[in-house]
C-alpha cells in the first residue's frame, strides 16, 4: 500500500516539476447569500485550533441509480422482484479507485502526511484532522465564527471554498464549509492531547414525531367502540373494515417500525387497549425482536405523552392488525444525544457508515456520545433490515442541507434495490412545516422560518424523497357509520391535524410518479398560488404518495385512554398492509415487494381515491384532495382485496 502511494506521488511529482503550473482552483460551494439567520463575527480564530475535515466522495454509477431500481421494482420490468445482494449494491456504488487515490494524492501533495489520512471503511470519506492554517490552504478559503442571530449558538464555516479543477467530479461536498454543520461549543471545550482547542459536534437534530394528542381530552371510559362510530374513535376493527384486511395470520414477512429515544413504548399501554377492545392478544405481546442501537434503552424515568405516545401508537396498530405475526422494534439512539435516521441507516448497511459514525457533526448522533452517553462503538452493518419499515418522525426539507438529504435519499434507494419497503409519515401541518412553520422566502431559501400564518409551503423529509412511500392521513367522513358497503367514506385528515404534502424544492419529479402529477396539474392547478409559494415548476416530487387514516385513534397513554392523530398513524398501518402482502408473495414461493411506488401509480385503482378535503397552512387552504393523485392523499388509501391481486400477480 504504502509503496504504491509512493509511486503515484513520485510520478505525480515528476510530472508537476516537468510543467511546474499551480494545480487551478474552482469554486466548489458557496454560502447562500439568503442565509440571513447567521452572521459572521469579527473574532480572531486561534491559528493551530484543529478542525475534523471529512470529504464526501463522489460514489460510482448514482446516476444509473433511479433505473437499477426501476429494473427490480417496475410491474412492466421482467426483473421485477430480482433484489441485489448487500455485496453487489456496495461494488456498484463504491466510489472508484481512482476518486480515492486522487483526493488522497492531492492531501499528500499539499503537505499532510500520509498517517493523518483516515479513510472509512465503506471507503466514502477522507477524513483528517487540520489546523486552520492547514484547511484554509487546502480549500483556498477563510473559516470564520459566525453566530446564529436567535439562538446565539456559534458556527465555524465558510463564505465558499474550492478544490482543484480535477477533483470537482470525485468530491461531493467537504464539511464543515458552507453548510453549518460544526458548533463551536463553548461549553466543556476539550483539547487534544497537545492542549490546542478542539472543535466539539453539536447535538444531533433530532426528527419530530409526527403525532398530535387530543386537544379535547375527551374521557374515553364509558365509550362502546364498534364500527358506528368510527368516524369518532378509530380501532383496528375500523381500519380491517375500512380496507378490507384480513385477520392477522403467522406470516413470514418481517416488519419494524422505527423509535427514537427517548420515546419508548410502555406494555402495560399497549394490553390496554388489546383488553379493552376486546382483541384476541394476550397481556404482554409487544414487539419482537427489539434491535437496540447505539446505546438505544426503553426508558421510563419519565412518562408522558410527549415520550410514550408515539411509540405507543405505532406498536398498539402494527400488533393488532398482524398479530399473531410478530411486529419488531429498532429503537434508536442513547438518551443523551439521541439519534436521526442516518444513524439507523448505518446499523442497517455497513458502506453508509464510517469509521467514526458521524454522517454529519451537526445532524447525527455520534457514538461513543461526545457528551457522555453512550460510549460504545457506533451500530455499523450489523443490523438486519427489516422487508417493510416504517417510521413516524420527520423533518423539513428546509432544516438540513440539499446534499445531505441526497445523500440519505441515495440510502432509501439501495434499501429499495435490497427489497425493503420505506415508509415515512408525510407530515401533520398541511402544506407547512413541522410545528406550522412556513418559509420566510420562497423555495425556503436559507432555510428560514416565519412561524407560519404566511409565506412558502414547508416541505417534509424524507416525504420529499422519491424513494420512500411517504403515507398521508385520511379520516372517517362525519357521521359515516362505516361497513364494507359504504363507499369513500373517508376524506382528507382535517381534524386537529392536516396531512402533510405538497411538492420539493430539493428533488425532482420521478419518472414513476410524471404521469399523476401531470393530471393533477391538468385537471386541478390552484391557480390561486405561483412559484412565491409552492414549487409550481411541474418538475418537482410530489407527495405523499398514498395515505391512511390518522384521526382518532384510540390507544394507551399512560394507563389512560386517550385519542390521537397524526400521519404517525398513517404510516405503521400502511406498512402493516404492505407486511399482508408481503406474506402472501412468500406463501406463494416469491420475494418481499420492495420499492412499492413504481407498482402503486401503475395500478392507482389498488387504492381507494380520496376527493375531499384540503390540507391547509401557511395562511391558505393548502391543496384540495381531488379525483386522481394529489399531495394530501396521494393515490388514496388501501383496498386489501384489489391490491393482493395486483402484488401476487407481478412475479
Ligand atoms: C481527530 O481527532 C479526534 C480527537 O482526538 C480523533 O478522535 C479522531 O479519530 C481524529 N480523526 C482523524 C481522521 O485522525
Ligand atoms: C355501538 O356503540 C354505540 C355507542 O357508542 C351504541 O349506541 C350501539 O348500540 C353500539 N352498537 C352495537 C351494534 O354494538
Ligand atoms: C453492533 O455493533 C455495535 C458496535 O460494535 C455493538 O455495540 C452492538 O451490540 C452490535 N449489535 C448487534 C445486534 O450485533
Ligand atoms: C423546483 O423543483 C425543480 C425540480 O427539482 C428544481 O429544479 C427547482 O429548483 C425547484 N424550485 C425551487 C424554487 O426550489
Ligand atoms: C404571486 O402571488 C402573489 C399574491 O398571492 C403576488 O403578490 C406575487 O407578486 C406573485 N408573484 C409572482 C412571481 O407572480
Amino acid at each position: 500500500m504504502k509503496v504504491s502511494v509512493l509511486a503515484i506521488l513520485t510520478g505525480l511529482t515528476a510530472c508537476a516539476s516537468a510543467a511546474p503550473a499551480p494545480i487551478p482552483h474552482v469554486v466548489h460551494e458557496k454560502r447562500s447569500t439568503q442565509m440571513q439567520k447567521w452572521s459572521r463575527r469579527d473574532v480572531k480564530l486561534s491559528r493551530d485550533t484543529i478542525i475534523p475535515i471529512s470529504i464526501g466522495l463522489a460514489q460510482s454509477n448514482l446516476d444509473k441509480g433511479y433505473e437499477y431500481l426501476m429494473d427490480v421494482s417496475h410491474p412492466k420490468s421482467e426483473n421485477f422482484g430480482k433484489h441485489w445482494t448487500p455485496e453487489k449494491i456496495k461494488q456498484t456504488f463504491a466510489p472508484s479507485k481512482d476518486t480515492i487515490v486522487a483526493v488522497k494524492t492531492w492531501l499528500i501533495e499539499s503537505g499532510i502526511e500520509s498517517e493523518r489520512i483516515t479513510i472509512s471503511n465503506s471507503l466514502t470519506w477522507v477524513k483528517l484532522n487540520a489546523t486552520i492554517d492547514e484547511a484554509e490552504s487546502l480549500l483556498k478559503t477563510e473559516y470564520g465564527v459566525y453566530t446564529h442571530v436567535e439562538t446565539g449558538d456559534d458556527f465555524l464555516a465558510v463564505e465558499e471554498y474550492s478544490l482543484p479543477a480535477h477533483l470537482q467530479d470525485h468530491v461531493d461536498f467537504v464539511t464543515p464549509t458552507v453548510h453549518f454543520d460544526l458548533a463551536v461549543k463553548h461549553k466543556a471545550k476539550r483539547t487534544d492531547i497537545e492542549g490546542r482547542d478542539l472543535i466539539e459536534p453539536h447535538a444531533v437534530k433530532r426528527p419530530i414525531p409526527q403525532i398530535q394528542p387530543d386537544p379535547l381530552r375527551v374521557p374515553l371510559s364509558s365509550v362502546t367502540f364498534n364500527l358506528t362510530n368510527c368516524d369518532r374513535y378509530i380501532t383496528p376493527e375500523c381500519l380491517q373494515t375500512l380496507y378490507s384486511l384480513p385477520a392477522g395470520t403467522d406470516g413470514l414477512s418481517t416488519y419494524s417500525v422505527v423509535e427514537y429515544t427517548p420515546q419508548a413504548y410502555i406494555q402495560t399501554d399497549l394490553d390496554l387497549v388489546f383488553s379493552t377492545l376486546g382483541l384476541p392478544i394476550p397481556a404482554g405481546t409487544g414487539p419482537s425482536p427489539i434491535d437496540f442501537i447505539d446505546g438505544a434503552t426503553l426508558q421510563y424515568q419519565e412518562e408522558d405523552f410527549g415520550v410514550n405516545g408515539e411509540s405507543n401508537l405505532d406498536l398498539t396498530y402494527a400488533i393488532a392488525l398482524l398479530y399473531p405475526q410478530s411486529v419488531g422494534l429498532y429503537q434508536v439512539g442513547d438518551l443523551v444525544e439521541g439519534a436521526s435516521f442516518n444513524n439507523l441507516l448505518d446499523a442497517l448497511d455497513a458502506s453508509y457508515c464510517t469509521f467514526e459514525g458521524g454522517d454529519s457533526s451537526t445532524y447525527d448522533g455520534i457514538y461513543p456520545d461526545p457528551y457522555g452517553g453512550y460510549q460504545g462503538p457506533e451500530g455499523c452493518g450489523n443490523y438486519t433490515a427489516a422487508q417493510v419499515i416504517s417510521t413516524s418522525y420527520g423533518y423539513n426539507e428546509a432544516d438540513l442541507t440539499a446534499a445531505y438529504e441526497q445523500r440519505q435519499c441515495n440510502e432509501y434507494l439501495k434499501l429499495g434495490l435490497a427489497g425493503v419497503s420505506v415508509l415515512y409519515s408525510s407530515g401533520d401541518y398541511g402544506v407547512a412545516g413541522n410545528g406550522g412553520q412556513c418559509c420566510a422566502l420562497p423555495g425556503c431559501a436559507g432555510g428560514e422560518y416565519n412561524g407560519g400564518g404566511s409565506g412558502s409551503f414547508n416541505p417534509s423529509f424524507p416525504g420529499t424523497c422519491p424513494y420512500v412511500t411517504s403515507v398521508g392521513a385520511t379520516q372517517v367522513k362525519h357521521d359515516y357509520s362505516i361497513t364494507p358497503t359504504v363507499p369513500s367514506p373517508e376524506a382528507a385528515c382535517e381534524t386537529v391535524i392536516y396531512s402533510g404534502g405538497g411538492f420539493s424544492n430539493n428533488f425532482p419529479l420521478p419518472a414513476y410518479q410524471a404521469d399523476a402529477v401531470a393530471f393533477y396539474f391538468q385537471h386541478h392547478t390552484p391557480d390561486k398560488y405561483n412559484s412565491t409559494i409552492y414549487n409550481d415548476s411541474q418538475a418537482a416530487r410530489g407527495y405523499p404518495d398514498v395515505s391512511a387514516n390518522g384521526a382518532n385513534y384510540v390507544i394507551g397513554v399512560d394507563g389512560t385512554l386517550s385519542l390521537v392523530y397524526g400521519t404517525s398513524a398513517s404510516s405503521p398501518v400502511f406498512g402493516s398492509v404492505v407486511t399482508m402482502l408481503n406474506n402472501a408473495r412468500l406463501k406463494q414461493g416469491k420475494g418481499p415487494i420492495g420499492f412499492l411506488n413504481p407498482t402503486l401509480y401503475a395500478f392507482p385503482d389498488a387504492l381507494n381515491d380520496i376527493t375531499l378535503g384540503d390540507n391547509q397552512g401557511c395562511g391558505t387552504q393548502g391543496f384540495r384532495a381531488v379525483k386522481g393523485w394529489d399531495p394530501l392523499t396521494g393515490l388514496g388509501t388501501p383496498n386489501y382485496p384489489k391490491l393482493l391481486e395486483v402484488f401476487t400477480a407481478l412475479p
